[in-house]
């Protein structure tokens, strides 16, 4: 592994360092406290390049690499974990789903329009009752000649209503199990689709979560992804690359709460200096980065490793499980070194506390990433 960012790794930081800094910032606030989805800085990140990092250039993707994305999404995460998400959604489920298992007709019809950020994607595995346990699945695809008939419905969608390219996970064989699974590309304009109310969450609040329900929809039969069957491995195998980019988010949401914590503790004095020389704060501070650093080499190793195309699930969930873990570490300790402050709108720090918990469930709890990661230590 090097350890040397090129150059053009490099640049695209900076670009996203650039916008998240410059843009993202303004209205972050407001955003999350009225739950505003950020459609335009949307628009302007897929301009830039930031919907379709890893599809390839010949379906209008950017053909960088997963180190480049763990760099962007963790300044992106720093300042807007909530316009992460939708990004990280976007990349590495969606759009990496069908450039990975697609048809050439998905790619060229559902993949294009992703890759450049003119549509928005979602990943809907989640539901009522089965969330952390996805094989047992009750959204069923009941093979009619021609289409599927899509019945159910999902849950905690992240981007449902601002997405327009679904990829469902339903059962269509009940008998056989996860292994009945199949995924679908859905249009969400289909008939027969409605949402359920936003979801008021705790954190990452302007993006819009909701629940998705299916009732009679026509799938035609060209939009299953992969043979029959095919369904709870590819959500397994599209989840593997998922979790870099939630990990990466973690990353960012933690380095954002370090670096607000490090200039508040230069900025504010007490006891007749500034806090960073009080031992109890500067401790603080080196576990923080500490624990920063030890989830960044994680994020990259896992990136690296899938950049290589070798076997990367394990290091996936390795990077998810610590980095999420971290993030809620160091956005605590964030927050207690900014005192009373810390606990207002105004100083960041709050928001990305409420964020960074959310990186502890979806994509896999920790605990998820922990039967993971102990059930291949035993195999
Ligand atoms: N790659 C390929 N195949 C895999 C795999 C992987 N990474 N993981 C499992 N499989 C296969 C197994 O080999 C097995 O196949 P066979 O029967 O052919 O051998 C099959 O899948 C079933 O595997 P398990 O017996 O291990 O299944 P399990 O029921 O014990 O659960 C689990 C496995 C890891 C717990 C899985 O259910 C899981 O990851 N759950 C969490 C789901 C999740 O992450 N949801 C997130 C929702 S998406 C989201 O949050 C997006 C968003 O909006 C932000």
């Amino acid at each position: 592994m090097n350890f040397q960012f090129t150059e053009e790794q490099l640049m695209i930081q900076q670009a996203a360092r650039d916008y998240a800094q410059r843009e993202l910032i303004q209205d972050v606030i407001e955003r999350d406290e009225k739950g505003i989805f950020p459609t335009k800085h949307i628009k302007a990140l897929g301009e830039l390049g930031f919907m379709g990092m890893m599809t390839s250039p010949d379906y209008d993707g950017g053909g960088m690499d997963t180190i480049s994305y763990v760099l962007a999404m963790e300044e992106i995460s720093k300042i807007d974990a909530s316009c992460a998400v939708v990004l990280s959604v976007n990349n590495s489920l969606v759009c990496y789903g069908i450039s990975t298992y697609g048809t050439e007709e998905q790619k060229q019809k559902y993949l294009r329009p992703l890759a450049r950020g003119e549509k928005i994607g979602a990943f809907l595995l989640s539901e009522p009752e089965a969330g952390s346990d996805a094989t047992s699945q009750r959204t069923t695809a009941i093979d009619k000649g021609d289409h599927y008939l899509l019945n159910g419905t999902k849950n905690w969608i992240t981007s449902a209503n601002s997405a327009s390219t679904y990829i469902v996970i339903a059962q269509t064989h009940t008998e056989k199990k996860h292994k009945g699974i199949n995924a679908f590309i859905v249009e969400k304009d289909s008939s027969g689709i409605t949402l359920g109310p936003h979801e008021k969450k705790m954190g990452m609040r302007s993006s819009d979560t909701h629940s998705v329900m299916f009732n009679d929809v026509k799938v035609p039969k060209e939009n299953r992804i992969g043979e029959d069957g095919f369904g709870f491995k590819f959500a397994m195998k599209t989840l593997e690359g998922g979790r870099i980019g939630i990990a990466s988010q973690a990353l960012g949401i933690a380095s954002g709460a370090l670096e607000r914590a490090v200039q508040y503790s230069k900025e504010r004095k007490a006891f007749g200096t500034e806090i960073f020389n009080h031992q109890s704060v500067a401790f603080k501070l080196a576990d923080m980065a500490t624990d920063i650093d030890a989830a960044r080499f994680l994020c990259l190793h896992a990136a690296w490793l899938k950049d290589q195309h070798l076997p990367y699930g394990i290091a996936s969930a390795k990077a998810k499980l610590f980095a999420a873990e971290t993030a809620m570490r160091v956005t605590t300790e964030a927050v207690q070194i900014h005192g009373g402050y810390g606990y207002v709108a105004e100083y960041h720090v709050e928001r990305l506390m409420r964020e960074a918990k959310l990186t502890q469930i979806y994509e896999g709890t920790s605990e998820i990433q922990k039967i993971v990661i102990s059930r291949d230590l035993i195999s």
